[in-house]
């Protein structure tokens, strides 16, 4: 009868020693707070589909920020949801000025200053009455190169209401360089691109259509990636990085830990994940059973798109689990 010497578990005997040897770590920094601005609303609106997240009327959404800069957190990214009447086939709210979106975005500037970096979603699906990201041709297909010119417009109204960062995320092809070509033009030479490199249609995006009141029938699937396919991602990724991507993201997280392993091994930029809607929502409702511990499985997870090579983390959590890390010192 022999026993073992050499020992794994030594390693694992105490919280301190399993805190001594982590591999990853959380910090507040590699957090970012997506949060949703709606017009025409005095007091914050819950997501059924996402309890704890609301829609921000604008007074709302500048504590919240405030809270997240407070907390630590390095970036918050918005969302606008214009009132219903106002979406049109080709996305007005998102080149008006006074848009939702750019309101909030002056809001957040005006609130935090640089202790966030302000981000803002770069896609037509918010604004548009028929719910797709880009606008339609005279047979209802999104037309790729069409799309591109409304997004060359909302990047530069985006940028003159201060966002620092653009997150285009309408999968259509030439976006991040458009964009780039479109700033440079108007003088945004310092406003960075976070490019959604690898994003797949996903059934996780569920929550988020509440979240922003979509008018969406159908699906994303001709210009969202297909679940199946891991080596576009790589494409995807050169031709981001070509087009000038200062960032690059994969989305959604959990599902798609592998593409995001492999995006991170082979970007020379930093590179973020995306924990989405239908992510938290999962953990939300299972806790809310008592079926998961709800504190545990937000840390798990949060690490497990470090250990996937993510310098960045997208999530709804992103204050709370800051404030977390905040108390534990
Ligand atoms: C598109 C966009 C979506 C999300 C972020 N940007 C929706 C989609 O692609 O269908 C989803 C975020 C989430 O589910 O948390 N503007």
């Amino acid at each position: 009868m022999s026993f073992p010497e050499t020992r794994p578990r030594r390693l694992r005997t105490t919280p301190a020693m399993r805190r001594m040897v982590a591999e990853h770590r959380l910090h507040p920094a590699d957090l970012v707070l997506p949060a949703f601005v709606r017009e025409g609303i005095d007091e914050p609106v819950p997501i059924g589909s996402m309890p704890g997240v609301v829609q921000h009327s604008v007074a709302s959404l500048r504590k919240a920020a405030a809270e997240a800069a407070e907390a630590g957190v390095s970036g918050i990214m918005l969302f606008g949801v214009p009132v219903d009447g106002k979406k049109d086939a080709v996305g007005s709210p998102g080149t008006d000025p006074d848009g939702i979106l750019q309101a909030g975005l002056r809001a957040v500037r005006a609130e935090v200053g640089d202790a966030l970096v302000v981000m803002s979603d770069l896609c037509l699906d918010e604004v548009t009455d028929h719910g797709h990201c880009g606008v339609l041709d005279e047979r209802g297909r999104v037309d790729n190169d069409a799309t591109l010119e409304r997004y060359a417009e909302m990047a530069v109204v985006q940028a003159e209401a201060g966002a620092q960062v653009l997150g285009p995320s309408g999968m259509m092809d030439g976006q991040v360089g458009h964009v780039r070509r479109a700033l440079d033009a108007a003088g945004h030479q310092d406003v960075a691109l976070l490019a959604y490199t690898a994003k797949y249609a996903s059934a996780f995006y569920g929550p988020f259509r509440e979240a922003v009141n979509s008018s969406l029938r159908g699906d994303r699937k001709t210009y969202q990636q297909d679940a199946p396919n891991a080596r576009e991602a790589l494409r995807e990724l050169e031709l981001d990085l070509a087009e000038g991507a200062d960032l690059v993201m994969v989305k959604p997280g959990l599902p798609y830990l592998d593409i995001l392993r492999t995006v991170a091994d082979a970007s020379p930029v930093p590179v973020a994940a995306y924990q989405i809607s239908g992510e938290y929502a999962m953990v939300e409702a299972a806790a809310e059973r008592g079926w998961i511990d709800r504190e545990r499985a937000i840390e798990e997870t949060l690490t497990s798109f470090k250990r996937a090579g993510a310098d960045l983390v997208l999530t709804y959590w992103a204050t709370e689990y800051a404030q977390r890390l905040g108390a534990a010192g």
